[in-house]
């Protein structure tokens, strides 16, 4: 990443911000980025403008099936909020700094937590496909860092301290909600993969020995991104099979979305809550 590539990714992440702020009805406090197969989650927001990812201007635009690609921004629950329907992957080809322009978005528009939610595969033997995990911390296994080039001073830091990168005290009120809730939320280490190749069963013995307990192609750009501009950050995983050589089958992208879809009203029920006592979390 050259200066003079860093220097476009800092205008584009602004000239996106000024489109997305001339046309929404309500300034974000919350952002809300969806995974795999739990993209339609926005359809009863109020004040809401929704618009494609490739229509504005500077955002990286997504291809993989299961992420339509949507910014939707308005309330929920009274609060507002900017949901990301689907996001841009490091497999895709572009940088770090490049695919997290969004977080960075978000921030401009004035968000002070993001909610990062991601389907996964578990290494974790007491995991089974259809949990979900509150992220409490992360390996990032991707190769890259998206802070690497010129520093965007405005955000944050050159050396942004990473210690708490899972806000603990987010993560104590949503471990509460899904207790009330009744519902059941592991919580573990996410491991990150660049993909697009699922894992080996070697590298999933490696990632275990490592202390991870789950894998995923995703969230780690995003979660460094947020945090480094003092963003508070909740990831929550959706584990929707066992890593590789776990089981003796296959994975498969279809196995991913069919259980995605299987958790929906439970993913979405916990989300709902969190965003409903969000305001709570800044106080
Ligand atoms: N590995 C990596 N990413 C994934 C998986 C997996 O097993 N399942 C869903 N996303």
């Amino acid at each position: 990443m050259t200066m003079e590539e860093m220097d476009r990714i800092d205008e584009r992440i602004h000239g996106a911000a000024k489109y997305l702020e001339e046309r929404m009805q309500v300034k974000p406090q919350l952002g809300l980025v969806l995974g795999s197969g739990l993209g339609d989650f926005c359809e009863n927001f109020t004040e809401s403008v929704s618009i494609a990812f490739k229509d504005i201007p500077g955002f990286p635009v997504p291809s993989v099936e299961g992420h339509s690609g949507t910014v939707v921004i308005g309330k929920h629950y009274g609060v507002p909020v900017m949901a990301m329907r689907g996001r841009v992957h490091y497999y895709e080809g572009g940088s770090q700094a490049e695919i997290t322009i969004p977080i960075r978005v978000m921030k401009l528009l004035g968000v002070k937590t993001v909610i990062l939610t991601n389907a996964c595969g578990g290494i974790n033997l007491d995991y089974k496909p259809g949990d979900l995990m509150l992220i409490k911390d992360h390996i990032n296994y991707s190769g890259m860092n998206p802070l690497m080039g010129k520093n965007l001073d405005e955000f944050g830091p050159r050396f942004p301290d990473m210690s708490d990168i899972y806000t603990r005290a987010c993560r104590a009120k949503v471990k509460e909600i899904a207790q009330r809730l009744n519902i059941p939320l592991q919580e573990g280490v996410y491991a990150m993969y660049s993909g697009p190749s699922f894992e080996t069963p070697a590298e999933i013995r490696m990632f275990r020995i490592l202390g991870a307990d789950a894998v995923g192609m995703s969230t780690v750009p995003e979660a460094i991104v947020a945090r480094h501009a003092g963003m508070q950050v909740i990831g929550i995983s959706c584990i929707t099979n066992m890593a590789a050589g776990i089981l003796d089958q296959p994975l498969s992208h279809a196995e991913v979305m069919e259980t995605a879809a299987k958790v929906k009203d439970k993913f979405t029920g916990l989300v709902d809550e969190i965003i409903r006592e969000s305001p709570s979390f800044t106080e």
